[in-house]
């Protein structure tokens, strides 16, 4: 937990994986879940308004990958137009934001992407995720924007949750060897993200230590995965090849072995953290 910093803190997104967490750094936060609609420009500015948050997080997001493919104009209304609303309410009244965003703001075809390196998204995804940085980045307000990839954590429904439960009733979990990212411990995540109010204006990369693909981050989890092909997977949008977000900026996060062992023991004793 962190002192709370002078003035109100508001959590967007505040009923999603990292809202939840966040929320639980910042016990005193105005939370904000889906009954003020993102793309409603006057509610967003009236709950902003009314509030006079000195720092406010959007963690909200259209997060379904695939779906995004089906509905790109809601994407890019999310994802895109609305990251940009939010940040002009901010701006308006002298609120600092912290703006969440994704490696698949990259299109993968290399090793990892520092901090400076220019977006190339390559599905509608990361096009819309793209553009709510680019808004953000226009609003001439006091911004961070954090990227992060992967997120898993106790109590979750996620990846790791999703591999351990058919572990236990399938004799084989097939899952993909040829991509490649960095995942990103929820707790940790949101424990450091306070870090950013104190930096300077632009963008931070926080994952934890290590790239590994989907397929080496489960076979560390089960031992009955099984390595397959991204191609041989039915689905609607594009990934990126690797996408890990190499942090150039922030003290690094904890190795993501360590960070699993410590998910491990949490979802045993039914800690949620
Ligand atoms: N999950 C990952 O692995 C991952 C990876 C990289 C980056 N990120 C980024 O991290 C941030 C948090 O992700 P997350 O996994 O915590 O997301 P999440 O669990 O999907 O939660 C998203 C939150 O946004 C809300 N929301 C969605 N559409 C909305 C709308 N139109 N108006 C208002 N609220 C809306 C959701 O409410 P409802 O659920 O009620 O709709 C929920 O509270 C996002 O910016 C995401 O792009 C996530």
């Amino acid at each position: 937990m962190v002192a709370a910093p002078e003035g109100t803190v508001l959590i967007l997104g505040a009923t999603g994986r990292l809202g939840r967490s966040l929320a639980r750094i910042y016990p005193g936060a105005v939370l904000v879940g889906h009954e003020v609609e993102l793309t409603d420009g006057v509610a967003i500015r009236s709950v902003i308004g009314s509030h006079r948050p000195r720092l406010v997080y959007n963690c909200a997001a259209f997060t379904d990958v695939d779906a995004c493919e089906e509905e790109p104009e809601r994407a890019m209304a999310v994802n895109g137009h609305a990251a940009g609303t939010v940040a002009t309410a901010c701006a308006e009244i002298g609120a600092m934001l912290v703006h969440i965003s994704t490696d698949y703001v990259f299109g993968g075809d290399r090793n990892g992407y520092t901090e400076w390196d220019p977006p190339d998204p390559i599905n509608t995804y990361g096009r819309s995720k793209a553009l709510g940085e680019a808004r953000v980045r226009s609003a001439g307000g006091d911004w961070r924007i954090v990227r992060t990839s992967r997120l898993f954590g106790p109590g979750e429904n996620d990846f790791a949750s999703q591999i351990r439960t058919r572990s236990l009733v399938k004799p084989v979990v097939p899952v993909i060897e040829d991509e490649w990212s960095r995942f990103t411990y929820l707790p940790e995540l949101a424990a450091r993200l306070p870090e950013v109010v104190s930096a300077p204006v632009g963008i931070y990369h926080l994952t934890n230590e290590g790239t590994v693909s989907w397929y080496g981050f489960a076979r560390a989890l089960v031992p009955n995965a099984t390595p397959v092909r991204g191609r041989q997977c039915h689905r609607r949008a594009l990934r990126p090849r690797c996408s890990a977000l190499l942090n150039t900026r922030l003290r690094p996060m904890c190795s993501w072995q360590e960070a699993l062992s410590d998910y491990i023991r949490c979802e045993d004793e039914q800690v949620i953290r």
